[in-house]
């Protein structure tokens, strides 16, 4: 799948989606368990003040969310539109300790700068997954985590994904976390750990408990990867 995707993507969602890209995580009816989800993801980092590279940050929101917590944050991302939302983003909110650079995640070159990486939502649009991880093994201090937060088995399948692919050209994958587990101890990792999704209470008691038990049952096919350096 080529770049070109990923650097005109959001151009081609037109103008409301790129506005709703922009006002993450506050646009439409997700906020909620989108706040959930990147708070839970947001736990497994040691807490602030500490540097925190987030990959694939997009418009920026959770790079302005971690920087007010207190990280040291820098946001990568290869689209320069994005660069420039994310840049929009940390003036609207006023946050100064976030600096965005246009990159390519696939190839970084910190060198034992960083204590925390963050993927959320973006190492499964990668072409080489290897060389992300490997990238953010290199750019961690030792003893730095990197936490990801991606769709797992079965996203390439849903409808969804299959519409981006077939309209913005975007790069999609499943990314469990057995997939980004591996890959990180053949990056270099001394540790890793895979933990379940949380349940969306809003399906009702039944469906949220089944979720819950196979979530936990298999976090390694859908969940949150944690690799320490
Ligand atoms: C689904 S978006 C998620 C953005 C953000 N993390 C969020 O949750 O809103 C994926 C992001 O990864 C970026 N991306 C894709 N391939 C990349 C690469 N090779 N290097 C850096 N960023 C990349 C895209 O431009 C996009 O902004």
């Amino acid at each position: 799948m080529s770049r070109s995707g990923e650097l005109n993507y959001l151009r081609a969602i037109g103008p409301d989606r790129a506005r709703h890209a922009f006002d993450k995580p506050f646009a439409g009816g997700g906020c909620g368990p989108l706040l959930a989800d990147f708070g839970t993801f947001a736990s497994f980092f040691p807490p602030p003040p500490r540097t925190l590279l987030d990959l694939g940050c997009g418009t920026g929101w959770t790079s302005v969310f971690f920087a007010r917590m207190g990280y040291d944050v820098t946001g990568v991302d290869l689209a320069p539109d994005m660069i420039l939302a994310a840049n929009a983003n940390k003036a609207r909110y006023g946050v100064e300790n976030a600096t965005f650079v246009t990159g390519d995640f696939e190839r970084l070159d910190y060198e034992n700068v960083f204590d925390c990486v963050a993927l959320f939502a973006a190492l499964h649009h990668a072409e080489d997954d290897a060389a992300v991880l490997r990238g953010a093994y290199r750019a961690l201090r030792p003893g730095g985590v990197c936490v990801t937060a991606e769709p797992g088995v079965g996203h390439t399948k849903h409808p969804i994904t299959r519409a981006a692919v077939a309209e913005q050209g975007v790069t999609e994958r499943d990314m469990p976390p057995s997939r980004i587990l591996r890959l990180g101890t053949q990056a270099g990792f001394s540790k890793g750990e895979a933990f379940p999704m949380i349940p969306d209470l809003r399906r009702g008691r039944l469906r949220a408990l089944k979720w819950a038990i196979w979530a936990i049952a298999f976090p390694r096919r859908n969940g949150y990867a944690v690799l320490t350096k």
